[in-house]
């Protein structure tokens, strides 16, 4: 978190994401330092954060991105440049032709998409190095939501499908099993690869070890990646390691600002109406479900205001809380929700037409700085 001068805090309109940029630079020297002291290639996922203002910035120190879809791919090329891996659930026979010309590696979830396409990666100009997902049947992943291994997972080949032969032309793995996860998880993740699907690893070239690495969250091991890296390296030098994690890339580093529109005490509790909603800017507040930090606020202590915070949209549900405040909130006052950077540019909708936040960055100078703005043609053009 970056101190907000109040002429800047004065700049930015309400709603709005802001990306703090000496936060982002912060999360960026970890990656340097991991790609230093092992041998792994750090992508970012765009899945979780797709802002491409700040790409010229992450790609000075990432060397490249992965994408789940062909307009993530186009998105990625365009504006981060470097390794692009692809990997996608399930491929359209309209988007293969233009994945095939952006990525740099191809993944497939199922052994049959990879032999529908691979005729089509005969005749291609560019030929991306192919990858199988594979499902190492761990995850330390508790809510069913987030979890790809959950029993009858869809996701990833199981070792016995693959049985003894691996398809010709596979020449790399992705496993993605974590989210928000430390280095335990992973070096679980690695012995299980390793005892499911080890018969392949001499053929392999490189093994990308998806997201959910929370290299930045205060208190991760990094010593531990780092050594576990390595020392998996030695095993299998021929080895290309990979990870594409979204939230470490942005983790704590930018809010989500916004306004108190109205307060309606009731005899239980006291509502605040925001500018925001949590259904349809926040949504991983209600999915996960987990309760964002207000800076300011706290969990409910005596002697303190409590209120529960209220999304715009009319969702019955669209509320979060109750958070309390030293000193009582009014109409006008500006609230902001921390670490609001991962999961939600990227899932936003314009639900209910409730206006979607603008975006910005705060500059390592303290000024702010307005990248979009949001109109009703933006919602209106959605619809057709
Ligand atoms: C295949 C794959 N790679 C990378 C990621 C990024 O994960 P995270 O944002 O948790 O680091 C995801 C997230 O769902 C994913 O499915």
């Amino acid at each position: 978190m970056t101190e907000l001068h109040p002429s800047a805090l004065a700049a930015i309109p309400s709603p709005c994401f802001v990306l703090e940029e000496t936060c982002l630079r912060q999360n960026l020297a970890i990656f340097e330092r991991v790609q230093q002291a092992a041998p792994v290639q750090i992508l970012l996922a765009l899945k979780a954060f797709a802002l491409f203002h700040s790409f010229p910035l992450i790609r000075q120190t990432l060397p490249g991105a992965s994408a789940s879809s062909v307009w993530e791919a186009q998105l990625a090329a365009e504006e981060f440049g470097g390794e692009l891996h692809v990997y996608s659930p399930a491929y359209r026979d309209e988007d293969v032709p233009q994945i095939l010309n952006l990525a740099s590696h191809l993944t497939f979830n199922s052994i049959g998409q990879w032999e529908r396409f691979r005729p089509m990666l005969d005749h291609s100009p560019n030929r991306p190095s192919i990858g199988l997902r594979i499902n190492p049947e761990y995850s330390p992943v508790q809510t069913t939501l987030y979890n790809p291994c959950q029993p009858g997972s869809r996701l990833g080949v199981r070792s016995e499908q693959l049985g003894d032969r691996l398809p010709p032309g596979v020449e790399g793995f992705l496993c993605h099993n974590l989210c928000e996860s430390d280095s335990k998880a992973l070096e679980k993740t690695l012995s299980q690869i390793e005892a499911l699907f080890g018969q392949f690893l001499p053929q392999m070239r490189w093994l990308n070890l998806g997201g959910g690495h929370l290299m930045t969250r205060e208190g991760y091991d990094l010593d531990h990646l780092i050594a576990i890296l390595n020392a998996f390296h030695d095993r299998y030098p021929h080895i290309s390691l990979i990870l594409e994690p979204g939230s470490a890339i942005v983790w704590q580093t930018g809010f989500l600002l916004s306004t108190v529109q109205d307060i309606i005490p009731t005899p239980d509790l006291t509502h605040v109406l925001l500018d925001v909603s949590f259904t349809a800017h926040m949504p991983d507040c209600l999915e996960m479900p987990y309760q964002p930090v207000i800076r300011g606020g706290h969990p409910v202590q005596t002697g303190e205001y409590p209120y529960r915070m209220g999304g715009s949209s009319c969702l019955a549900g669209d509320f979060m809380g109750d958070y309390a405040f030293p000193q009582p909130l009014a109409i006008g006052d500006r609230l902001i929700f921390e670490d609001m950077m991962h999961y939600t540019m990227v899932k936003t909708t314009m639900f209910n037409g409730v206006t979607h936040p603008a975006i910005g960055t705060l500059k390592q100078t303290g000024e702010f700085e307005l990248w979009r703005q949001f109109s009703y043609d933006d919602y209106r053009t959605r619809m057709g």
